[in-house]
């Protein structure tokens, strides 16, 4: 494969502008390849974030052509518009510079959705088994896949219109240990989940589950947790 990519790249903070470079085309090429080529040998100053470039690590996010996507697992090919690729940070998150944006406040929200596990063990009891074919166990099985890149919080309307929503990616989590038999955190987890900015304020419209790079359904987890913080308020324990 032969020709020149036209690469839109955002520059700056917040009120930043987008500047052209020139990318040789090649086979296979994903848009990580094209961002690290510029950085390499265009332009050292670029900012951006990645780590694994196997579609782990959840760091290489950002807006390709209008869209959240992981940028080490999307080929040019499969985004390009004719000769032109436009490469921006992610939406609904503050710049740090260039394509890199801080992630702080996707992953304070992860905490403000209890989205960590609280045991009653310690080292001196027995491993706490969960049955791999228990309904819960099956329930979660799906959305503990989730690598945390924030291409749903992006894509996110009601993130766009209520900053203080905790987004798909924390209410998804928390709806994994909602499922977990050993976790202590119970009522306290939902009652974190139920709030105005909760699992109540989603309103189904499903871009975090159509862009998903995993394939998962964070509108699915949210529907669940919506039912699980319904039946506890008429039991009277939220
Ligand atoms: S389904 Fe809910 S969480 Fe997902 S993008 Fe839509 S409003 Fe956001
Ligand atoms: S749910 Fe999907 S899109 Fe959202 S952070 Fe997890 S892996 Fe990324
Ligand atoms: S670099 Fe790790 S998921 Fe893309």
């Amino acid at each position: 494969m032969s020709g020149t990519l036209q690469v839109a790249v955002w520059r700056g903070g917040d009120d930043g502008a987008f500047q052209t470079f020139q990318v040789p085309r090649r086979a296979n090429q994903t848009v990580l390849d094209v961002v690290s080529h510029i950085q390499r040998e265009l332009d050292p100053t670029l900012a951006y974030r990645y780590a694994c470039r196997v579609g782990m690590c959840g760091s290489c996010a950002m807006t390709v052509n209008g869209r959240a996507r992981w940028t080490c697992r999307t080929h040019v090919d499969k985004v390009i518009d004719g000769d032109r690729l436009e490469v921006a940070p992610l939406e609904n998150l503050p710049v740090v510079k260039d394509l890199a944006c801080d992630m702080t406040v996707f992953f304070e929200k992860m905490v403000q959705a209890r989205g960590y596990f609280r045991g009653n063990r310690d080292r001196h009891d027995d491993f706490a088994r969960v049955a791999p074919g228990s309904a819960p166990r099956i329930e979660a099985d799906e959305a503990i896949e989730c690598i945390g890149c924030g291409v749903c919080y992006a894509s996110c309307d009601v993130v766009r219109w209520n900053p203080d929503y905790l987004g798909p990616a924390a209410l998804n989590r928390a709806w994994t240990l909602v499922q977990d038999a050993r976790d202590e955190l119970g009522a306290e987890r939902l009652a974190a989940v139920a709030g105005d900015a909760g699992c109540h304020a989603c309103h189904t419209q499903m871009s975090c589950t159509e862009r998903c790079p995993k394939h998962l359904s964070p509108t699915r987890s949210i529907a669940g947790l919506k039912r699980a913080t319904a039946r506890a308020a008429l039991k009277g324990e939220l």
